[in-house]
């Protein structure tokens, strides 16, 4: 079975086509780069020891993706590619319903062109916005998001349902990650943020390589055990096994599938900087700063639905996100620039 993988150049994406490869698929990868390097590809293919097809290609660009279509045969999509900093999308709102949404009408429509209708999209816990529940099932009602990126997830999750619902010919995998940290064990591949961190994690491992001073604590006063964000960290590795555990459903034409990719366990701010210390032994300063705009105190999955109907389960534990984390840090403190 041939797998085009939209965004496979990125922090995900780049790990999960470790993980179809592995498991014997023909994968081919399709990104601009506009966030990722070519060297996570080229690092890719020294893990799996496998060539990985690579299209430098705009999913906006549809002749691109045409003819990439009609090279490829591929069986099925797994569409990573996107824009991603929250903050980002609050300036450029525009840009981001330009490049999620005009994206992915162009890449689906295209698919329905080749009869390729099999896709696993990349959704985000962040359609839940504020929580109805805790800890939170598929079943919880989506919410308001606070910021234009979330909305690109909750309309695309609505645009492709609605097509499954029209053509039951398709299958449409909505998969919504918690909050991605780790990397592979190599410590070759990882996340590679550009600029100044948004995300907890690369600020903590600059912070541990010396690239930042100090960690900002965003708020000690929620109604969290310690004031602080609890979030449910997953390892990068477990969630792009999820991708290929979703591929079973695909095969047995399930028609529209949502799953939560979480460990069910949540984590404060606090909890991962002294996790991260005691695996790696590096200390990490930290101030406590004011609340971050649009964050919300606590977002953890429950992980049952995926466990029963996709047979996937995390595998990795906090201590060894955090070991990996640092491993690709520590070995890459510039990312994939030499
Ligand atoms: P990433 O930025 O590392 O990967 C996204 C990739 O898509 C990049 O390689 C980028 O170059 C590519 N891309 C962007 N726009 C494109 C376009 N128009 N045409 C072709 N390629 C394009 O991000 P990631 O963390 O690997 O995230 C992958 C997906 O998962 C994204 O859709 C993201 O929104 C979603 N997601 C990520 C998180 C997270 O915390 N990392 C959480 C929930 C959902
Ligand atoms: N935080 C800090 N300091 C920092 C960065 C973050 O204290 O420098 C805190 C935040 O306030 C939050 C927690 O750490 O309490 C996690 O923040 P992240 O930015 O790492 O993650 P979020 O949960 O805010 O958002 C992430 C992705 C979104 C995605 C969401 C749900 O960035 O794209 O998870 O999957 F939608």
């Amino acid at each position: 079975m041939k797998i085009l993988v939209t965004g496979g150049a990125g922090f995900i994406g780049s790990h999960t086509v470790v993980e179809l490869q592995e498991a014997g698929y023909d994968v081919v990868v399709l990104d601009n780069l506009c966030n990722s390097s070519m060297k996570s590809l080229e690092r890719v293919e020294k893990i799996t020891g496998k060539k990985v097809p690579f299209y430098r290609a705009d999913i906006l660009d549809r002749a691109a993706l045409d003819r990439i279509f009609e090279a490829e045969k591929a069986d099925a999509v797994i569409h990573f590619a996107g824009l991603k900093a929250v903050g980002e999308s609050v300036e450029k709102p525009w840009e981001y319903y330009e490049n999620n949404i005009a994206g992915t009408l162009t890449l689906v429509d295209v698919m329905k062109k080749h009869g390729v209708k099999n896709i696993i999209f990349s959704s985000s816990a962040t359609v839940y916005g504020n929580p109805a529940f805790i800890p939170i099932t598929e079943e919880c009602p989506k919410g308001q998001c606070t910021n234009p990126y979330g909305w690109t997830k909750s309309m695309l999750e609505q645009i492709l349902s609605d097509i499954q619902k029209a053509d039951s010919e398709w299958n449409v995998i909505l998969l919504r990650y918690f909050n991605p940290i780790g990397a592979h064990k190599s410590g070759t591949i990882g996340e590679n943020p550009s600029g100044i961190p948004n995300n907890l994690m690369p600020y903590i491992t600059q912070v541990a390589v010396g690239k930042r001073e100090r960690l900002g604590v965003f708020g000690n006063d929620y109604d969290t055990h310690d004031g602080t964000g609890v979030r449910d960290y997953i390892h990068v590795v477990d969630l792009a096994r999820g991708h290929v555990k979703a591929l079973d459903k695909i095969k047995e034409n399930a028609g529209l599938k949502i799953y939560n990719l979480g460990t069910g366990v949540g984590y404060s701010v606090l909890d991962l900087v002294k996790n991260f210390e005691e695996a790696t032994g590096v200390q990490i300063p930290y101030d406590i700063k004011p609340r971050r705009a649009g964050d919300i105190a606590t977002c953890y999955a429950d992980a049952q639905k995926a466990r029963e109907e996709l047979g996937w389960e995390a595998q990795y534990g906090i201590k060894e996100m955090c070991e990996d984390s640092w491993r690709w840090q520590k070995n890459n403190p510039n990312g994939y620039e030499e």
